[in-house]
Formats: structure tokens, sequence, C-alpha cells
């Protein structure tokens, strides 16, 4: 079996869809992440794009020990110079190159000429060669170029030195069929290409990114481009969750497999969730919640005899443990901390104190706290403490009928207490108000998402606050029992990011 080499672009083409960025830190902790998971490379980011791109790919180069990193670059000196000062300390560099090579992008983006356009190609991947030894060159919008020219850029960035060629849907036009036929049609006409790695990058325009990938993999692509839950501009790219997933249940048909540590994929997912602030739809294949869940009579009855009359994949393999553990206020620091253990986290001797005091209080107000309780314990503890930022202390609410809401709220910053009171068209305005007033500014709320941890009425609530200020956006998230107390955190962090970081 041939082995897939997966190139995850979550931190560059993921991050480029509207609100998805990330800052620094956050790229850092998605990159280990997507490092345990056992990306082969990750694509950390566009360097000569902004200042805090190319520091954010400086940051994932430093901080990932076996996993390749990639810097996009257009195919220019100054951008491939760049690209190079970004990715050249990581301990496997890439510089990824690209440029269209499809006529509406040639005639009216480029404006150059289709010789002009391989002359670039040459040139670009040759200059980048003479830094790095490892150059992937992309023919963007590859699936609407005219076959014959298709070929000869392949070949001119083989020639030049090209490692991997990627011929990337970037419109997400194809169906499976042609992509199939589109990769042997490389794969038998483009020379040189048995010294290439042959790549596929496709976007879901119409629901097909996935579809498309495997079928390229079918016709000899070894090296799938994708997103985690397939976030990515416009409809999104390829989810690598599901490619993954469809490769190994599938392996019958693909007769490939990949590296990855599948049991990380649910984490994995639920990082990515919770930094950029989007929820997973339920029925989303793969990470929804409602993916491996029977409802049906008929189907429990069937899953009872036994699980494969309808379950394809084991939950366990994609590292969704069963609930079943229950955790009371009764249960030891030992008993959390082995749950901790189990749920994969390696935390400090003061980290677990702190998760085991949240544990506490979450117990005093729930008779039973479940693994996705603590979960959410564990990912809100990455998120809330932001440094030097405030903190919420307490807070109440005032409401009587249709007169407007009360609420008074008290944070610290630096030791130091401070309480506001305020008014709002509902509860959680009313505490918003009175958090501006402390913060003595307002901020633009964008989106405010609340949802339920797990079942029952005294669930978790988890809510989710992106905010702007200028050009900025942030994204906070909040964990309670209580939802205005969730959207106070979520809300909180949020600014917490937006001010202090
Ligand atoms: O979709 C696309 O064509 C891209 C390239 C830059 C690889 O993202
Ligand atoms: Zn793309």
């Amino acid at each position: 079996m041939d082995k897939v080499i997966i190139f995850d672009t979550t931190l560059r083409d993921g991050e480029q869809a509207p609100g998805y960025s990330m800052n620094v830190s956050e790229k850092v902790n998605m990159a280990r992440q997507l490092e345990r998971l056992g990306a082969d490379v990750i694509e950390a980011g566009f360097a000569a794009s902004s200042t805090g791109d190319l520091e954010a790919v400086k940051a994932v180069s430093a901080a990932v020990d076996n996993a390749i990193v990639a810097s996009l670059s257009r195919a220019r000196r100054e951008d491939i110079d760049l690209a190079y000062e970004a990715v050249k300390d990581a301990k496997r560099p890439r510089i990824h190159i690209f440029l269209a090579t499809s006529p509406i992008h040639i005639k009216h983006k480029l404006k150059m000429t289709e010789n002009e356009v391989l002359e670039r190609i040459y040139d670009s991947v040759s200059y980048a060669k003479t830094l790095i030894d490892d150059v992937q060159f992309s023919c963007e919008d590859a699936t609407r170029s005219e076959r014959k020219f298709l070929l000869k850029a392949v070949e001119t960035a083989i020639e030049a030195g090209a490692k991997t060629v990627n011929i990337p849907d970037t419109v997400g036009y194809s169906e499976p069929g042609e992509t199939e036929d589109l990769f042997k049609y490389v794969k038998n006409n483009a020379k040189g290409i048995e010294r290439v790695i042959l790549s596929t990058h496709n976007h879901d325009d119409l629901g097909l990114a996935v579809a498309n990938t495997l079928a390229a993999v079918k016709a000899g692509a070894r090296q799938i481009e994708g997103t985690i839950n397939g976030i990515g501009e416009r409809a999104g790219n390829a989810a690598l969750e599901e490619i993954i997933m469809g490769i190994k249940t599938r392996r019958d048909l693909y007769g490939v497999y990949t590296n990855v540590n599948t049991k990380e994929i649910y984490r994995t997912s639920k990082l990515l969730s919770s930094i950029v602030g989007a929820s997973i739809p339920s029925n989303k294949a793969i990470v929804g919640r409602n993916a491996f869940k029977h409802e049906a009579g008929i189907h429990q009855h069937g899953m009872l005899a036994s699980r494969d009359t309808y379950e394809i994949i084991d939950p366990k393999e994609v590292g969704i443990v069963d609930s079943e553990i229950v955790l009371g206020k009764h249960s030891g620091r030992h008993a959390v901390e082995q749950e901790i253990n189990n749920l994969g986290y390696e935390l400090t001797e003061s980290d677990i104190k702190d998760v085991y005091e949240k544990f506490i209080e979450l117990a005093d107000k729930k008779k039973t706290v479940s693994q996705k309780d603590l979960e959410a314990i564990l990912t809100n503890k990455k998120k809330v403490t932001v440094g030097n930022g405030y903190r919420l202390v307490n807070y109440s609410i005032m409401t009587e009928g249709n007169k407007k809401a009360k609420a008074g709220v008290t944070v610290t910053r630096e030791g130091d207490a401070v309480s506001n009171t305020a008014e709002g068209d509902g509860p959680v305005a009313a505490a918003f108000n009175a958090f501006n007033g402390i913060a003595g500014r307002d901020f633009k709320l964008i989106d405010f998402q609340i949802q339920s941890v797990t079942e029952g009425e005294d669930a978790l609530g988890e809510a989710i606050i992106r905010l702007m200020a200028g050009t900025r956006t942030t994204v906070g998230r909040g964990v309670s029992t209580d939802i205005i107390e969730a959207a106070l955190l979520g809300y909180i962090n949020a600014v917490n990011k937006l001010i202090f970081m």
C-alpha cells in the first residue's frame, strides 16, 4: 500500500474564511495538535500577506518537531524571500509557490501571456530551490485550465525542481469523474511526473470537495490537502477528517494509508471549533454530535444485536469515548486526574489543581459530571485565561416583565476589583453593557451562539462570542451551567484577547 501525505492547510486556507483568523498563540496551539494528529505537512500561513502571518509561520516553525512546515508564496522573488525567512528555522521547511494556469485567471487577473506564466513558474521555483530543497508548486485554478497548457505548467515546475506538484480545484467546479480523469491525464502524460508527488486540493462550492479528493487518490494523487472541519474560503476546503476516515474505512477501494492517529481527530476538531468560534453542525460526518447516535427504534435494536448493523466506524477510532463515566462531588482528585489522562490531556500540577477546583464547583451545581463536561472545562481552561486580563468575580441580574433588564458586574484586573451596573434590552445585553462600562469602551458584537454541552436541565452551556474593535476580530468562549455567566465569561475572554494579546 502507498502512503498518502496529509497536507493540512487549516492555518492558511482555512484561516482565509471570513472571521476565522487566528492569532500567533492560537496557531501554535493548533499546530501542536495537528502534529499530534499526525499531519505530515502543516501550512502555517502566507508569510508575505502580513507581518502577523510572517510571525505566525515563524512561531509554528519553532514549535513543530516532526511535521514539515510550509508557507504559501506568490510566484515572486520578494514573496519567496519572506516565505523562506518564515520557515527557515523549521526542522523540515517547505516553500509552496502558486500561480494561476487557467485562461480566465491568466487574462483577467495576471494579465500575462501563457509564455510569461511558464517563465514565471520556472523562475520562481528555481529561485526557491536556491534557498530550500523542498519546494511545492500549485497550478491555481487547474481544473479550469486547458489540459495541454496545464501539462506544460506541471512539466516546467518539475524541470525547475519542484518536489510536489498540486492540481487544485480552486473554485470547487470539478466533479469526481472529471477529477479522476484529469489526474490520470497528468500522471500519464507529464514528463518527469514519476519524480514528484502529485497533490490534490479541493474546494467545496458544489459540496464535492471530499469526493473529488478521493477520486484524485484513486487516480494516483499521493498528497491530500484540506482543513479540519472543512473550514476555508466560501464553502470551505475538503474536510480532512472525512477523507482520512474514508481512506481508512474503505481501504479495500483506495489501497492507501495515512500516518494519522485517528484517535486524535475528535479532539483536533473540537480545539479548532473553540479557537475559531464555529460550532460543528450536529449532522457533520465523523465529528458532528449526532454522527454516531442512533435514535430510531429499529436502528437501536440492530445496534444492540451487533454494532456493525448500523455503524461503519467505531466512534472510539476517531477519539469519541463513551461518556458512560460519571463523576460527582465525592470523586477524588485522583479519579478526575485519571479521566483527564483518558481524554488525552497532559497537564501540569497547577493546571490539574485548577481544573479540579472548577470540577468541584460544577459538581456542586450538577448532580453528575460527565466526560463531555470535563472536556468543556479543559478546553475552556485554555481559552479563558489571558495573562493580566479581566476576570469575572460576580454578577447579578434583575428582570421584570417588559422593563429593561439591570445587571451588576464585578471583575478583577491585576488583583483590583471593580464593579459597575447598567441596563440593557435583555439580561445578557445588560451584563455586557455593565462590563463595557468597566472596560471604558464598547465592542461590536458580531456573533453570539449558545449551546448545551450535554443533555438535561442542569447541562453546561457553552457560549461563543465574536467581537470586533477597529479591524480586529476575536472569539471568546465561556462555559457554565448558567447561560448568562457563560455569555459573560465568553465576552470577557474575547475582550481580553482584543486588549491584552
Ligand atoms: O485553492 C487554491 O488554489 C489554493 C492554492 C493557493 C493552492 O489555495
Ligand atoms: Zn485553496
